[in-house]
């Protein structure tokens, strides 16, 4: 049998019950996921817009609206990793970057058949999106878009390196780099771009290693420019997953730093930020200046089409932690319930990242994952809403 998640809790009763103490009681906003704040006199959580449950550590998700986001299987092109970005200049313009796979492979051949694409909508962050042009050939995936407002450049964060795809979908053994000989999936690469549409290659900024470290394979970027209206830093926070040489153990989160986006990039620490594996990390700041994090967990009951316990949140006061991983509540999961009363238990549900709110307040108004349907080959980019300022978005 299944456990579902609700019902792990009544199996381990005394765990429990120091759980919900611990949650419905706060001391402190940490109590709270740093998502809210603690009512000390009544020892509850007043949770920030877009996120609910006891402990703050829930995403408040809307139904979603079929037909959004970015979903090519009717035309037998998968995609993965989605990216919002509203354009500077056109406002009714939005942009999704998305890791889009050619020659109609699914999912499992994202290596090497992968290329970063720009999709864009009129329909406002939601979608659903066009494609609008290629930003990097084949191999390139898992992009991560951010504005650096040091530079004054948009930032893709993103993995690959070139390779001349096999005339079927196969996924051949090769490297770009340290870390990973069988899949070209270690090392970090660098775009930029003044506007979104010319994109300029750095090549590779952040490298892994053929040594013994835990992290010598290193994936998943997202980063983090530290730019304040009161720190004008060019310093960019970057947040990884590591695993050994191959990827042959556990995959981990860490956090790298650099002075500037073109490096030199080195490791915040040596051991992994938590103990639990994750990967697909998705980092930002909030209005407190407080540190959170979404990633795809690959715990039992989570992990690649296992169960649905796929979300989890992790937050910190400060970057050097210590970071808090919200084993208990669960940030999203694989059920997603649609606008038009059916839902799907999706098989895989992966790479958050969340569209904020541009006043500031960091208020989450979407979660983009990229999805693969149970008995399905093929994956694609859901864009959920997030709280009653998602579902209700207005330009
Ligand atoms: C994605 O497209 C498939 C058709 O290939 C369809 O069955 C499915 O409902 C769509 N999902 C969403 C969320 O639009
Ligand atoms: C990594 O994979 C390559 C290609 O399969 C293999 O030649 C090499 O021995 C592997 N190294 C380790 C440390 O597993
Ligand atoms: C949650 O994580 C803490 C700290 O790593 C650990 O002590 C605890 O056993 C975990 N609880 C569950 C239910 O996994
Ligand atoms: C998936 O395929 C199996 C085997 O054909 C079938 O029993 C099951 O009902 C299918 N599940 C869904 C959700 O389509």
């Amino acid at each position: 049998m299944r456990i579902s998640y609700s019902s792990v809790l009544p199996i381990f009763p005394i765990l429990a019950s120091s759980l919900v103490y611990a949650v419905n009681a706060c001391k402190s906003n940490e109590d709270c996921s740093l998502n809210g704040v603690c009512d000390t006199h009544h020892k509850t959580c007043t949770c920030d817009p877009g996120w609910t449950a006891a402990d703050c550590g829930k995403l408040d998700l809307k139904p979603a609206t079929r037909g959004t986001g970015y979903n090519k299987t009717a035309s037998g092109t998968s995609s993965w990793c989605n990216v919002i970005k509203h354009d500077p200049k056109d406002k009714s313009l939005w942009h999704l970057f998305v890791s889009e796979f050619q020659d109609g492979c699914g999912l499992d051949f994202w290596s090497p058949f992968s290329r970063i694409i720009r999709a864009e909508s009129r329909h406002g962050p939601e979608g659903p999106y066009e494609f609008a042009a290629q930003v990097a050939p084949s191999f390139a995936h898992n992009p991560s878009v951010v504005w650096s407002p040091a530079d004054k450049l948009y930032l893709i964060y993103g993995i690959g390196c070139h390779q001349n795809l096999p005339a079927t979908c196969t996924p051949p053994e090769f490297t770009c780099g340290p870390g990973n000989f069988i899949n070209g999936e270690s090392g970090i690469s660098l775009w930029s771009s003044p506007d979104l549409y010319t994109w300029t290659s750095h090549g590779q900024i952040f490298k892994g290693d053929n040594g013994g470290n835990w992290d010598a394979d290193l994936t998943n970027p997202s980063p983090l420019p530290l730019y304040s209206s009161n720190d004008h830093t060019d310093t960019i926070l970057l947040a990884y997953r590591g695993c050994p040489y191959n990827c042959s153990g556990s995959e981990q989160i860490n956090l790298a730093e650099a002075p500037h986006f073109l490096g030199p990039y080195h490791k915040l620490e040596k051991n992994p930020i938590f103990p639990n594996p994750n990967e697909d990390p998705f980092i930002w700041r909030d209005k407190r200046g407080h540190y959170h994090m979404l990633s795809h967990s690959l715990e039992p009951l989570g992990g690649f089409g296992s169960g649905p316990n796929v979300g989890r949140h992790a937050y910190s006061k400060d970057i050097d932690g210590p970071w808090h991983f919200n084993n208990n509540t669960l940030a999203f999961s694989t059920l997603v319930d649609f606008t038009d009363g059916s839902s799907t238990n999706y098989y895989r549900r992966e790479r958050p990242n969340l569209y904020f709110s541009e006043d500031g307040k960091m208020v989450p108004l979407f979660l983009g994952t990229g999805v693969q349907e149970v008995n399905s080959s093929m994956s694609y980019s859901l864009i959920q809403p997030v709280g009653s300022s998602g579902s209700g978005y207005k330009e």
